[in-house]
């Protein structure tokens, strides 16, 4: 069915500027954007419906590329620490609560519902090592009918004994998860397919807590099923330090997973990157390995500055995570303020490089990140219609352009301006919380 909605339409096709439509149009059918037009009748939808969302703005949705749902009860406490002493004092022994799956079903509510509040529609997500919580948060992003990639997290060394699992336990449990969650659902594609909006996603936690077996083990997985990957990569000087030790034959962290299959043999998104650099950049880029880019994790746990005018440069594709409970905010809006603001730390620095514009980092959170799940984050026709109807009337001034409306939103805005919100053309209701 074809609809149309009206209102002020802003995009980025383009990495450094914005499409602005001023009053309108986008047709969307099944799901799928048709095409975005100043004019009805440049549509070509004479019979569709048309629904006026006013003096709003219609913008595409937030994505969250890197995030703990399981640290959320964590979320802005305990900052005291750099990274290798935070996990094992606060995050470990949160985790391990997740072996109770009631407890996994409140935390894990409360965490969707925080995520749809601020109009994040599509995550890459870490559980926890327990094969039936993940199942849990799995459901609960289907029932609210939000995209994710959901992972079951591998580990086995380094670790509390409660947060361990061995590797034949692992195998068992993935292979449960990619059983019932198939990778297609039924749309208007040809065989009336599409990817299902929720996935299992490999997830070795890092290169410290997977033992060489445990790796090997993930890289299998992810080639047999054709699964992608997350991690985490670079983003502590000790951290990186101890990845050498442990897998001495290694030429960077990053060739530590590209040994065992996890670096871009499937889409890969690494999180941090802080450190990257040499071969490990030129591994990235020859693997078409996403980076993460947390800035407020990157600020809390100490862990540097991310240098992602330089990354961007090198042609390397970015999205931004908040990596809850590192990072202590889950409004992705604020994530783009961060981003800008670690870039302009950078240019203090370094004038040769330009702190990066509002347009570039929304096309790094909405285009650049959305690609990781196929053809979301643009308003351009074939994507996914995945939408925010803004209406920041108190936030403007009546003489303020639609750049500056934006501009103000995302600097000051919170939920209480998005009125609506849409996941692959369907508005999604509010999730309801235990
Ligand atoms: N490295 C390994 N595990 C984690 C985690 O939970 N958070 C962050 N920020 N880094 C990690
Ligand atoms: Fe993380």
């Amino acid at each position: 069915m074809k609809k149309v909605y009206k209102a002020h339409i802003l995009f980025t096709k383009e990495k450094d500027r914005f499409e602005v439509y001023e009053n309108g149009y986008i047709a969307v059918e099944d799901g799928y954007v048709l095409g975005v037009a100043s004019h009805l009748k440049d549509l070509n939808c004479p019979d569709a419906e048309v629904i006026d969302f006013g003096d709003k703005l219609l913008i595409p949705a937030m994505n969250d590329m890197h995030v703990h749902a399981p640290q959320v009860h964590n979320q802005a406490v305990a900052m005291d620490l750099e990274l290798l002493p935070w996990l094992q004092n606060y995050t470990f022994p949160e985790e391990a609560k997740y072996a109770d799956v009631e407890y996994a079903e409140r935390m894990y509510r409360r965490f969707l519902h925080t995520q749809w509040l601020f109009g994040t529609m599509r995550s890459v997500v870490f559980g926890t090592i327990h094969t039936e919580s993940t199942r849990c948060l799995m459901q609960l992003y289907q029932e609210a009918g939000m995209g994710a990639m959901v992972g079951k997290v591998a580990m086995n060394r380094n670790c509390p004994d409660n947060l361990s699992e061995d590797v034949d336990a692992y195998i068992e449990g993935m292979e449960q998860l990619i059983k019932d969650f198939s990778p297609l659902a039924s749309g208007r594609e040809a065989g009336g397919e599409v990817p299902s909006l929720v996935r299992p996603i490999i997830t070795p936690r890092f290169v410290p807590s997977c033992t060489p077996e445990l790796l090997r083990a993930c890289g299998q997985l992810a080639q047999q099923y054709q699964l992608p990957v997350q991690s985490h990569l670079s983003e502590n000087t000790s951290e990186i330090a101890w990845v050498q030790e442990l897998e001495p034959e290694s030429e960077s962290y990053g060739d530590a997973y590209n040994r065992y299959g996890l670096f871009g043999q499937t889409p890969t998104i690494m999180a941090h990157c802080v450190w990257t650099h040499g071969k490990e950049l030129e591994l990235m880029k020859r693997n078409g390995v996403m980076v993460a880019h947390c800035p407020t994790s990157n600020f809390n746990l100490s862990s540097g500055l991310a240098p992602i005018r330089s990354l961007l440069d090198e042609g390397l594709r970015i999205g931004l995570g908040s990596d809850i409970s590192g990072g202590h905010d889950l409004n992705m809006f604020r994530m783009l303020v961060y981003a800008i603001q670690v870039s302009k730390m950078h240019y203090q620095q370094d004038h040769s490089k330009a702190f990066l514009t509002l347009p570039e980092v929304f096309w790094i959170a909405t285009k650049s990140a959305g690609s990781f799940f196929g053809k979301v984050g643009s308003f351009e026709p074939g994507y996914e219609f995945d939408a925010l109807v803004i209406d920041d009337a108190v936030l403007y001034p009546s003489e303020y352009s639609l750049l500056h409306r934006l501009e103000r939103f995302i600097y000051v805005g919170d939920d209480r301006q998005i009125v609506h919100r849409f996941c692959r053309g369907q508005e999604v209701a509010e999730p309801k919380v235990l």
